[in-house]
């Protein structure tokens, strides 16, 4: 049977590219487009020597809309998942203007090329953050939706056209994929998360501290009303929420319309259970030192994934130590491949 054509945007990124892995594994055909403004151009080659094949790449803007079209016109395009766009909480303040243009612009110049090429099949990369500080745990879909920063408000807002989108014209099959914390590595060693700079996120700072490459964590505040006072999250590891995206694919292989689900694993993991699984289970050092709340953080967050089980019919299978275990090869591993 001929393989189905996946269109990946933003698929050189940290979830796209472990997301072509899953996609290319259970028979799919996949399509990269991205620009690299947070990526490196080298991952594709690391892909391929993991696949052993050679992706289909276009470079470029989702947003130009000439170029998106061409590749519709070149390829039967099966579905779309959507990744690309700009993700960081703090700089989405300094820079809304650029995190609007780039987020839901490029949405909306995708969904008029589907549109035109007449592809209705759409996973989007949506986010916890849409919850904002949940009134009730574990989180359902349908729980209120609120946010508070600049990239927060943009994945709502195209939360909110797709869901318009779907009323209008109720042929589109749509996905709204609620991902919690994604951390880990593919097992290969041979692609991660590539953070700009001093990382913002728990397990890329962690990473950073064991190497050396930072000499302590700061954790942000012990008084939270949680169990060790440090702010609990729902990590899960980056392979299966790309499995989670193959899953929903698969769904529209036999059904229909509009979907929403969270992408977790219906774990609560403290800053110090983290920080503890890591040393334990890479014979490590983190120093950490205890500091201040961050402004705008939350004291806990975790999914209700029993929908997720049931339509999708998928559940997160890698525990927080595999988690670390990867993490780790992964930040040894960027020292030889110089990235
Ligand atoms: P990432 O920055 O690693 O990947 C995004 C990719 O998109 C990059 O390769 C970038 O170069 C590309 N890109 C950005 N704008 C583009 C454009 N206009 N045209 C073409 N390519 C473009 O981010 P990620 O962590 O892989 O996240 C992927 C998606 O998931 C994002 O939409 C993000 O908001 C969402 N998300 C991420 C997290 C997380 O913690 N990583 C959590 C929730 C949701
Ligand atoms: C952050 C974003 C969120 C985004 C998510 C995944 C903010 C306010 N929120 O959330 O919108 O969806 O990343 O990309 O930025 N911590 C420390 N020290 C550190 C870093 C983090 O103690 O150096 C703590 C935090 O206080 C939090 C936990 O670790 O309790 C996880 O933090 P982080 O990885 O930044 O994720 P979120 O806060 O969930």
């Amino acid at each position: 049977m001929k393989k189905q054509c996946i269109l990946v945007t933003g698929g050189a990124g940290f979830i796209g590219s472990h997301t072509c892995i899953a996609l290319h594994e259970a028979g799919y055909k996949v399509i990269i487009v991205d620009n690299f403004s947070n990526s490196h151009r080298d991952v594709l080659s690391r892909l391929n020597q993991i696949l052993n094949t050679d992706i289909i790449f276009y470079e470029g803007d989702v947003r130009d809309q000439i170029f998106l079209a061409k590749i519709f016109k070149n390829h039967a395009i099966h579905a779309v998942i959507h990744f690309a766009g700009f993700k960081a909480v703090g700089e989405s303040v300094k820079k809304p203007l650029d995190y609007y243009d780039n987020n839901i612009l490029s949405m909306i110049c995708l969904l008029r090329v589907m549109k035109e090429a007449r592809v209705y099949i759409l996973i989007f990369s949506s986010s916890a953050t849409v919850y904002g500080d949940p009134k009730w745990l574990p989180i359902k879909e349908d729980s209120e939706r609120y946010t508070t920063s600049p990239y927060g408000r943009s994945k709502l807002f195209i939360e909110h056209l797709l869901e318009d989108l779907y009323h209008a014209e109720p042929h589109w099959n749509i996905a709204l994929l609620r991902y919690f914390n994604p951390v880990g590595a593919h097992d290969s060693g041979l692609i991660g998360e590539l953070p700009n700079d001093v990382p913002n996120n728990l397990m890329p700072f962690v990473q950073q501290v064991a190497k050396g490459l930072q000499p302590y964590l700061s954790v942000f505040g012990n008084d939270y009303d949680t169990r060790d006072g440090t702010g609990i999250r729902d990590y899960i590891h980056v392979m299966d929420l790309a499995e989670g995206h193959v899953s929903a694919l698969n769904y529209y292989q036999t059904n229909h319309g509009l979907l929403t689900v969270n992408l977790g694993t219906g774990q609560g993991t403290s800053v110090l259970d983290l920080v503890n699984t890591f040393e334990k289970i890479n014979n490590c050092k983190v120093q950490y030192k205890i500091v201040e709340r961050r402004s705008g953080d939350i004291a806990a967050c975790w999914a209700d994934v029993s929908f997720a089980e049931r339509a999708l019919a998928w559940r997160a299978k890698r525990d927080l130590a595999k988690m670390c275990e990867d993490a780790w090869r992964w930040e040894c591993a960027r020292t030889s491949l110089r990235v």
